[in-house]
């Protein structure tokens, strides 16, 4: 498995040099370094390349990997670009001086302030809800109002949620260690943990085909899976996603958590201004209606509307924790879920 993914990312960086070769410095490329994973990305990422000329070079790898890619690199790093799944590894990554600041009147017009960081080092891209998903013929979705809520003993057996370390719980644990204090959020990590119908594992959407088999009652997932497998042309994935509830958590108090997928410029960008048009690109709400239509997440540009699944799905209050606070607490999160056995 190591050796596997060791192959692809050595495969990654050969396509990277092969696609860039001396023209790496030239005004025609922009390097992307990418956690994302999405078709609609590709979708974007060939338009942009139609309607500018500038070649889109991408590295798949997680952000830990791209990260440490970045600061092994250093100076001679061919990265315009980092994108991430969460506001936890951005700050990550500015914590390392591994991104540079960006003002563009376009960026600051069509992202608010509050998703993007202060100096500019990196702006949001989406936003995902990390809800509750309950099967709707087992659970009752009125007795279940709040994250706390999913560490009441009624609950045990029931509960199936991805591994601690997930980015997504991580800045979730992060949000409750905000809300609610450590010692509370530790409490919380053990009642989950004592809830689970079985060891964490998978993806969030195999947490919802766990829920479709039977295997658990109620899953913690971010929304955009839910449509992505609504809409998936497995008969199957799409049964699964019908067959759950959608509870936005948090509604009379803080709010649901969300975090954002979002991009920065790497320090040493070689090509920093088509970097920044490429931002500019995304940021656009032609691309962020392709963001929301093709991948059901919440675009960040408020010109782009959501799509008409989440619509269905109302508007709902967002937990107002400042994104870089996630990354904050992401080391005491991790902690946390440690102390709590929560594998
Ligand atoms: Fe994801």
């Amino acid at each position: 498995m190591i050796n596997t993914l060791k192959l692809g990312f050595v495969l990654s960086l050969i396509t990277l040099f092969v696609a860039c070769g001396d023209s790496s410095k030239s005004s025609e490329v922009v390097n992307v370094y990418t956690h994302r994973h999405y078709k609609a990305d590709d979708e974007l990422f060939t338009k942009f390349t139609e309607e500018t000329g500038i070649k889109v070079n991408i590295v798949n790898a997680s952000a830990d990997e791209l990260i440490q890619r970045l600061e092994t690199e250093g100076k001679d790093s061919n990265a315009d670009i980092l994108i991430t799944v969460d506001a936890g590894r951005l700050y990550r990554a500015q914590s390392k001086d591994l991104l540079q600041p960006i003002r563009s009147k376009i960026l600051e017009t069509n992202i608010g302030p509050e998703f993007r960081e202060k100096e500019g080092h990196w702006y949001g891209l989406t936003y995902r809800a990390r809800i509750i998903a309950y099967a709707k013929d087992r659970v009752n979705p009125e007795e279940i109002k709040t994250y706390e809520d999913l560490a009441d003993p009624k609950w045990k057996g029931k509960i199936v949620i991805r591994s601690s370390e997930n980015v997504y719980n991580q800045s979730l644990m992060a949000s409750i260690i905000l809300a609610d204090g450590e010692e509370k959020a530790k409490e919380w990590a053990e009642g989950v943990v004592a809830n689970m119908a079985r060891n964490p594992k998978g993806s969030d959407r195999d947490q919802v085909k766990a829920v479709a088999s039977g295997e658990g009652d109620i899953a913690v997932v971010n929304t955009y899976y839910i449509g992505l497998l609504l809409n998936d042309e497995n008969v199957e994935e799409r049964k699964a996603g019908e067959s759950v509830g959608i509870i936005f958590p948090n509604q009379d108090g803080r709010g649901t958590h969300i975090n954002v997928s979002g991009i920065g410029v790497a320090k040493h960008a070689p090509n920093k201004e088509n970097a920044v048009k490429l931002m500019e690109f995304l940021s656009d709400e032609k691309a962020q209606q392709t963001l929301a239509n093709l991948n059901y997440e919440y675009p960040i540009n408020p010109k782009a509307t959501k799509a008409s699944i989440l619509k269905t799905w109302g508007d709902f209050k967002t937990d107002p924790v400042e994104l870089y606070k996630l990354g904050e607490y992401n080391s005491r999160a991790v902690m946390i879920f440690d102390e709590a056995g929560w594998k």
